[in-house]
Formats: structure tokens, sequence, C-alpha cells
């Protein structure tokens, strides 16, 4: 008798989970945003404007809280600079944040009344939108950015799956710049299925141990780059797998700081990736970056090893590189090289020799 009711209850527990119990607090305002923050169950329901200046700032979720959003959140134009906070942080452990596929969810950043051409390097101040900082097995799913005045997401902790998500700033071509996609500062991040037009790095890693970036479609940036690897810091574990890159300026681009003196990048695949029309260079290694900007003399004390790429293919335009690799002598090992297949071939290669070159 004890015992049967004892199950009795384990079962209940089991089936209904604290969470699914909650009730679930509807943000229709931009206030909900902060009543709401200490809910474990959230349903943002847009449209819903957010004024300027003002933030959400949800970095300190309850453990395992989970947020709906439906229609559109709309950040007013303000006067963020991009080293202050973020248009949205969340942050929390076990966190699921996804987009209503009834009802498609959107953050739109209003990127084009930002846009001057300067992105991060003067003009009008802009703010980062979107700071992830979760941990535990937290996910995003099945929503879009539109518009991100600069930078779009960027990703710190540990533990999170980024999937089906648009990136979508294809109205900043002639004037958004620096509005990378993904920038990765985390361990164990899965980014897939996500569709990506934008005008800097649609993958930046600067800092990771074990980032995998998968099914993905980049249009009109830079490219899935590791990097600028700044001394002193490690990225470890990094695997791009079956994406296409489109229109941008690189494909596959491993880049670390000029005079690194400590650090390492090491274990980095890229397999299975299409390129079309790639501008400047299909794959590129170098060990020259300063301040932003290639200098065309390696100098390194940061190894990059591991490299393995399979199966690249596809075409640069006219005059573009289709491999470009510039690394200190000794600092670039274990190149692992095969079906390099982009066309028209031009290569430059100097600090090491892979099949390609
Ligand atoms: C490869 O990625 C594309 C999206 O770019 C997707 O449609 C396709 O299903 C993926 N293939 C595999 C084998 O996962
Ligand atoms: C990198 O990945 C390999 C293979 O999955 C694993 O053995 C290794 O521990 C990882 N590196 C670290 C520092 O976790
Ligand atoms: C090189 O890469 C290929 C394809 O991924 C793999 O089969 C092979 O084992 C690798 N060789 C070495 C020496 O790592």
């Amino acid at each position: 008798m004890i015992l049967a009711s004892f199950l009795a209850l384990a079962t209940y527990v089991a089936a209904a989970p604290l969470d699914a119990r909650a009730t679930t607090c509807v943000v229709s305002s931009y206030a909900g945003f902060a009543s709401c923050a200490s809910s474990t169950s959230i349903h943002i329901q847009g449209p819903i404007t957010v004024p300027a200046n003002s933030v959400i700032d949800w970095s300190g979720l309850k453990s395992g809280t989970q947020i709906l959003l439906s229609g559109t959140v709309t950040f007013t134009k303000g006067t963020l600079k991009e080293s202050g906070p973020k248009l949205i942080t969340v942050g929390g452990s076990g966190i699921t944040f996804k987009g209503d596929s009834s009802n498609p969810g959107i953050l739109d950043g209003q990127g084009a009344s930002y846009w001057d051409g300067k992105g991060s390097n003067g003009g009008v101040p802009k703010p980062k939108f979107f700071r992830v900082e979760t941990t535990g097995t937290s996910v995003f799913s099945n929503f879009k950015i539109l518009n991100a005045p600069v930078q779009a997401f960027s990703i710190g902790g540990s533990g999170t799956t980024i999937d089906n998500v648009k990136v979508d700033n294809s109205a900043g071509d002639s004037l958004g710049h620096n509005t990378d996609a993904f920038d990765v500062s985390a361990n164990s991040i899965i980014i897939q299925n996500s569709w990506v037009h934008n005008q800097d790095d649609c993958l930046a890693v600067n800092s990771a141990n074990g980032v995998h970036f998968l099914n993905n479609i980049c249009i009109g940036g830079h490219g899935i780059s590791i990097g600028s690897v700044a001394s002193g810091s490690v990225v470890e574990n990094v695997t791009v797998k079956n994406c296409t890159v489109q229109s941008s300026t690189f494909g596959p681009r491993i880049k670390t700081d000029y005079g690194a003196t400590s650090g390492s990048v090491s274990s980095i695949t890229y397999q299975d990736i299409t390129l079309i029309d790639i501008s400047s260079m299909g794959i590129v290694v170098r060990q020259d970056y300063e301040n932003g900007s290639p200098k065309g003399t390696a100098v390194s004390k940061m190894p990059i090893t591991g490299v393995t790429m399979t199966n690249i293919h596809g075409t640069v335009t006219s005059g573009a590189d289709s491999v470009f690799i510039l690394c200190a002598t000794g600092e670039c090992t274990g190149f692992n090289w095969s079906e390099i297949n982009i066309t028209p071939k031009k290569t430059s290669c100097s600090g090491v020799t892979p099949t390609g070159c």
C-alpha cells in the first residue's frame, strides 16, 4: 500500500515537472519583460516596442525557464554604444527560447536607422543585439533577428544550441557594417540549420572549446571564421560541416594576431563546404592580423595545429585566390587537406604546404 502510493507520487512528479505547472507570464508591453523576469514560463506576445535606450535584461533567469516568442519585438533607435548593454541579454541554466511557428517570432533592431557605412569604426553609436550567456543545456530556436545595428549574436556561457535561426541583414548590403551573425567566446556550442545574410563574419570564434557549426547558409558576409584570435586565447575543437557560403569575401577562414606570443588554435575541421562567388579568398589561413587588418607578414608564437579541410568546393570570382595561406615558419602543422576543388584555381601559400596549394 505504502509502496504503491509512493510509486504513484513518483509517477506524478515525473509526468508533471514543476515548470509545466507554473502559470505562464505574458509579456505584451515593454514593462512585461521586467515583471516576467522571475517566471519560469514566459510568453512574449508581440507586437511590442522597446523604447529608445532601453534593453531587455534577462541575464538572471531561473533555471529551466521556457520562453515562447510570438510576433515582433521592435527596438527603437537610441544612442547605446557597441561596448554598452546589448539590446537583449539572456542568461541562466537550461533555458529554452523558442519562436512560435504559427506567429513568427521576430526581433527587429531597426538597423537601417543606424547604418552609416562606418559599423564599429565610428559614426553613430550602435548597440550589439543579442547576448547569449546561458549554461546547462539551453536552446534558442525558430526565430529571426532582423536588421541588427552591428553584431547580432554575442555568445558566451556553455552548452547552448542555436537551431533554425535567421539573421536577416540583407537590407544592410550598402551601409550596414560589422554585422557579424554569431560571435562565439564559449564552450560546447552548436549552431545549426540557420540562415544568415549579413555584412561581416557569419561565424567568428574568438576563444572556445567545442563549437559545431552545421547545415548553415551564409550569404553576403565575410565567411566562416576562427578569429582574429588574440594573443593568449585558445580555440580548440571547432567543426564546420555541410555549410554554403555565397557572395561573400571569404569562405573558411582562420586568422590570428600578428606577433601573438601565446595561445593556440587546434583541432579545426571544415567539411563539405560549398562556396559560391567568393570575391577575395576561397580558403584563408593567416597569422598576420593587426588591429583587425592583415599586415602581409606573419609573425607568431600561436601555433595553428590540426586543420582538416575535406570536400571544400565551388567558385571564386575572377582574380580571387582560391586558397591563401600565410603562416610563420613552423607555426602551422598537421594540416590535412583533401578534395579541395575551388575554381578558378589561384593559390598563394607560405609557411605550410597542404594539398590544395
Ligand atoms: C545540409 O545543409 C542543408 C542546408 O544548407 C540542408 O538542407 C541539408 O539537409 C543538410 N544535409 C545534411 C546531410 O544534413
Ligand atoms: C576536444 O575534442 C576531443 C575529441 O572529441 C576530446 O577528446 C578533447 O578532450 C577535446 N578537448 C578538450 C580540451 O576538451
Ligand atoms: C585526414 O583527413 C581524412 C578525411 O577527414 C581522414 O580520413 C584521415 O584519417 C586524416 N589523416 C590524418 C593523418 O589525420
